[in-house]
């Protein structure tokens, strides 16, 4: 009995023997793992500077403790992102310094959106500006907490300022100028840079799990086949003008009332939503929402019922014929 009578032996086996397991199963698979998950072909490109900057702002704040960046495989996170994330989706990341490995923000909390693709989702800084100086100013319940001291209060503009147009009713100090400052935009720069990377290759990509069977939808009105006006008006422009209509006094004009809502220039209407708006310095701009979200001509028509309709609005329903005339005309 040898390996128990000399303590050099018992203990150099034992350490031996640690230092292969760790070795074998802990290091080596690592490195192997690094080396079979590349990235994607076509993967988003690695953050600027700024984009980066704005990722430390973000671990700063503790937003991960509310926030997943990983889209899981189950129909209801398709919402989050066109396909479930791989593990090549995060094989770009590198460590953020020695002391820290926060290169991946996957979080496991839900209190929040999901963030995985926000940036296709809310492409508009002048959105997550206001969202972040007050949650309640751009989502009336809105749970999460304010972010006030990433902005500074100013009584007049100054050169290069940002001014976030947030309703006074949300002020403190009613009639002060609200700017943000240089870390709220580097944040708001990483959250717009915050993409999932189109990749449908089925080999790679897994399906969702679960698929829910898709609604029928042959008896919406009129015959036309048209998707929910309601449910697609909740995900591309509620966070804007609100469930209500009402819109956001000073940032997003309200469609309750709205002349080109209730109005008969379809071609404004149709444009607006396909690519943007930004006539007037009193309010926020509108991105290219259509555009941004492939919206077909069924799409666009199925919405502006919805608008024409609802809050009170009392306008005449267009049709799809109409709409597509419009969308081919304005391409
Ligand atoms: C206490 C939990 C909590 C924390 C901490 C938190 N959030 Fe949120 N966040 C939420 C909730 C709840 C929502 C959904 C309601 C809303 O949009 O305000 C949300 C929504 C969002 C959205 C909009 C997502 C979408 O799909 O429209 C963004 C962007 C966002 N948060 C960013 C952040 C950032 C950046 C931080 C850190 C500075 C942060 N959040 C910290 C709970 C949180
Ligand atoms: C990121 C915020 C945002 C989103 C999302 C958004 N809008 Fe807008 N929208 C705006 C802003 C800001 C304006 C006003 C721009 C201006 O006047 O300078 C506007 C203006 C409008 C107007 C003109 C209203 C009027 O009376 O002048 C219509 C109509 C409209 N939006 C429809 C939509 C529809 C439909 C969607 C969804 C498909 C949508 N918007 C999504 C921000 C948004």
């Amino acid at each position: 009995m040898m390996l128990l009578n000399d303590h050099r032996i018992l203990f150099g086996s034992a350490l031996a023997l640690f230092l292969f397991l760790t070795f074998y199963i802990a290091i080596i698979p690592a490195m192997e793992n690094q080396k079979i998950n590349n990235p994607l072909p076509r993967q988003a490109k690695v953050l600027t500077n700024a984009e980066r900057a704005g990722k430390m702002v973000y671990i700063e704040n503790g937003c991960v403790a509310c926030h997943t960046q990983q889209v899981r495989s189950v129909e209801m996170d398709n919402v989050f992102g066109k396909r479930p994330s791989i593990a090549a989706d995060f094989a770009i990341n590198r460590r953020t310094d020695f002391w820290r490995n926060t290169a991946n923000l996957m979080g496991t909390q839900r209190a929040g959106p999901d963030l995985t693709s926000v940036g296709e989702r809310q492409p508009s800084a002048e959105w997550h500006l206001i969202h972040l100086f007050q949650p309640r100013a751009a989502i009336e319940a809105s749970i999460m907490p304010s972010y006030e001291f990433l902005f500074i209060e100013r009584d007049y503009l100054q050169p290069g300022d940002v001014e976030v147009k947030v309703p006074q009713k949300f002020l403190k100090n009613k009639g002060k100028k609200i700017v943000a400052t240089q870390k709220a935009l580097l944040l708001v720069a990483y959250l717009k840079s915050l993409k999932q990377t189109d990749y449908t290759d089925k080999s790679i990509v897994p399906d969702f799990l679960y698929k829910q069977a898709k609604k029928d939808q042959s008896g919406a009105p009129g015959g036309e086949n048209l998707p929910n006006g309601g449910e697609l008006f909740t995900a591309n422009c509620a966070s804007c003008h609100q469930a209500n209509g009402e819109g956001v006094p000073g940032a997003f004009p309200p469609l309750k009332g709205s002349p080109v809502a209730t109005g008969g220039d379809l071609q404004l209407y149709v444009t607006i939503i396909m690519k943007g708006y930004d006539p007037r310095p009193e309010f926020a701009t509108m991105p290219p929402v259509g555009t941004n979200a492939n919206f077909t001509a069924e799409d666009v028509t199925a919405i502006i019922n919805h608008e024409r309709t609802s809050w009170g609005n009392n306008a005449k329903k267009v049709t799809l014929d109409e709409i597509k005339v419009i969308m081919e005309k304005i391409k």
